[in-house]
């Protein structure tokens, strides 16, 4: 089976991983890839945005099944197209996509749908938008729209500084087209929790949960980023959480989508906000979640082609996803400097270190992020480079993933420290 994956991250890495152990026969390919895909699939130099060129690329090479990682493929509507051309892709359709891509439309439906969120306004205009701050009780959240890479919400404490933000994204243009409409949402204290599922349009199934490690230091302080670490599972999520999360948000969600005449196929991850009694749904995303994804993936026990296929072919619910009942982590290595500024191009050194390994106790597996192969050797090439990944039944798998951590080498090596203390390493 041919079988295409996009984009360049850890969680593209983790899923050719998991495809590679199907017991079916793959070639697999990977666009862009990095050096980690390099090693198990064949990399192929289309860029994740370029949904022409990647569509030839299929066409032309007979691909079977597609599986999209980043959100920007799906908002450009690669599902649909692939579709019109009579090829396999996993990822939901443009429409709806604009869960992720337009926060605007993912705040609308949820008010139409009563799925509880924070009280909120969007804007088009910078004066409008100021108007509305200065008589606004903060803290205020303020945030673009559009895609923007993690990177388009804001915590204001007053006045001036929404002010300052909102000039910024308005008349600075710092987030381009994807501020041309932002959202203004009052700011709620609570617990921060991301839940998946996969959904085929007609029924869905939780992922197990996960816990996402969004600040870039210790004790969660500093700037967010894509997420420095995650452990599965979420270890303040219970089980009876997880039923009304099911009841409150995805269900409601799944059986709007259906009324706004969507037929919901891939992965939905729901950013929430526990506060009390209370889920307010934060943000969609239509994609996997990264890093969540690689200490999730690395625990999947069932066939994940045929996961893939359930959803395409509507049969989800006859699909058993099964998963083992270890805990795991993924811990974040990055270019210090990331979120903001950083080098690329450091030679990587890993003093002889396999890519996937076990102990008596553990499994590790290290995943490539922002990372090239060229001539054997490795390089970093984004501000998160590595994922190393562990899953076992204690606390050493904690230990595992540090140890690691320390013979990897390269210039300005960074990474948080308290991954997994909570409740892995105590
Ligand atoms: N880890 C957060 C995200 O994937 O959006």
């Amino acid at each position: 089976m041919k079988i295409l994956v996009i984009g360049s991250g850890g969680r593209e890495n983790a899923i050719v991983s998991a495809i590679k152990k199907s017991k079916k026969e793959t070639e697999i390919y990977c666009a862009p890839g990095n050096g980690g895909t390099a090693e198990i699939a064949v990399n192929v130099p289309i860029k994740q945005d370029d949904i022409k060129g990647l569509l030839s690329f299929a066409l032309e090479n007979k691909i079977d099944l597609t599986v999209v990682g980043p959100e920007i493929p799906l908002s450009l509507g690669i599902a649909d197209e692939f579709t019109a051309a009579g090829l396999q892709i996993f990822g939901p359709d443009k429409k709806a996509s604009l869960l992720e891509s337009s926060k605007k439309f993912a705040k609308d439906f949820l008010r139409k749908y009563n799925i509880k969120t924070a009280g909120y306004e969007s804007f088009i205009n910078f004066q409008d938008a100021e108007n509305f701050v200065k008589q606004k009780k903060h803290p205020l959240v303020i945030k673009a729209s559009g895609l923007a890479a993690g990177k388009g919400v804001f915590i204001s404490e007053n006045a001036e500084e929404s002010k300052k933000i909102l000039d910024s994204i308005f008349n600075g243009k710092i987030f381009g087209k994807s501020g041309e409409t932002v959202v203004i949402e009052d700011y709620i204290e609570g617990f921060e929790l991301s839940y998946m599922i996969v959904s085929d349009g007609a029924s869905y199934k939780p992922l197990i949960t996960s816990m996402d490690y969004k600040k870039i230091g210790d004790g969660d302080t500093g700037e967010n980023t894509g997420g420095m670490g995650a452990v599965t599972p979420n270890p303040y999520v219970s089980e009876n959480l997880v039923n009304k999360i099911n009841k409150t948000v995805i269900e409601p969600a799944l059986e709007g989508l259906k009324k706004e005449g969507i037929k919901y196929k891939g992965i939905l991850y729901a950013g929430l906000m526990i506060k009390g009694d209370e889920i307010y749904v934060l943000e969609f995303n239509v994609r996997f979640g990264d890093p969540e994804t690689q200490a999730i993936l690395i625990r999947l026990e069932s066939d994940i082609i045929d996961l893939f296929l359930s959803v395409i072919n509507e049969n989800l619910k006859d699909y058993k996803l099964i998963f083992d009942d270890n805990k795991s982590i993924c811990l974040v290595l990055a270019s210090g400097g990331y979120p903001k500024d950083y080098k690329t191009g450091l030679e990587i050194s890993s003093n002889g270190l396999q890519n996937s390994g076990r102990t008596e106790t553990a499994e590790y597996e290290i995943f490539h992020a922002g990372t090239k192969k060229i001539n054997e050797k490795y390089f970093t090439d984004g501000g998160r480079v590595l994922n190393i990944c562990a899953k076992g039944k204690g606390t050493e798998i904690a230990d595992i993933v540090y140890d690691i951590a320390e013979k990897i080498n390269f210039e300005n090596k960074y990474c948080r420290k308290d991954i997994g203390k909570i409740y892995v390493r105590p």
